[in-house]
């Protein structure tokens, strides 16, 4: 069974509640929360008082995304925001190590994320000590966005540096993510399904989330 993390990206903000209760009620497993900055990324989504608002009424684990320019300026502020894993990008992070270092004395579980033209072999020193590699499967900044199909070598190659490493890390793809293509996903070695506009432009959200926990 794969976790499932819904991005409220493509919730709807007029009625935000409505869209927590779904994921409080359904099978999914995480809420994904996308932070972009405008410089990191060319988009600006939501900051730490959308983070705190969620938090109050989900039931579930908050996985925060930082798509931000120096993320370790923020990982406490994050915390107290309530996020409980924290994925910063490779691209974004001089001193990688310290941050995710940094990350877990905080208590959050730490992420790192790679943009699509970021190999995994990058990783490899870091391995043991990260909780989760989001591989992108998009570039990131936007919703709705369709699938870069060489991701799947990625997330192949990275099972296997995460086998030889004996690594406890979760691999996590985000982008263009849905139900025709997350059973190549969880085959190739994903755990963890970030979907957007998938399930929240579906008719059927609650089939769609259960289509890709059983992938
Ligand atoms: C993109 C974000 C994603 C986004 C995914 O930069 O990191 O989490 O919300 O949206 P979909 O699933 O629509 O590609
Ligand atoms: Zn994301």
């Amino acid at each position: 069974m794969a976790i499932v993390s819904p991005s409220m990206l493509s919730a709807n903000f007029l009625h935000l509640q409505h869209d927590i209760d779904f994921v409080n009620n359904s099978n999914a497993d995480w809420f994904h929360l996308d932070i972009m900055d405008g410089v990191f990324v060319p988009n600006i989504s939501y900051g730490l008082p959308i983070v705190q608002t969620i938090k109050k009424t989900a039931q579930k684990p908050l996985d925060v995304h930082l798509m931000i320019e120096k993320p370790e300026r923020y990982i406490s502020e994050f915390k107290q925001a309530g996020a409980d894993i924290l994925c910063v990008h490779y691209e974004a992070c001089l001193h990688l190590h310290r941050t995710v270092q940094a990350i877990q004395q905080q208590g959050m579980k730490a992420g790192v994320a790679l943009n699509p033209h970021t190999s995994v072999d990058l990783l490899r020193d870091i391995l043991c000590d990260v909780d989760m590699v989001l591989i992108m499967s998009v570039n990131p900044g936007f919703g709705g966005q369709k699938f870069i199909p060489q991701s799947l070598q990625k997330i192949a190659r990275l099972k296997e540096l995460i086998e030889q490493t004996n690594s406890q890390a979760l691999i996590q793809v985000d982008g263009g993510v849905d139900a025709t293509n997350c059973r190549q996903l969880t085959q190739a070695g994903a755990d963890v399904l970030v979907a957007g506009s998938a399930i929240f432009g579906a008719e059927n959200r609650t089939m769609v989330v259960d289509e890709l926990k059983r992938s």
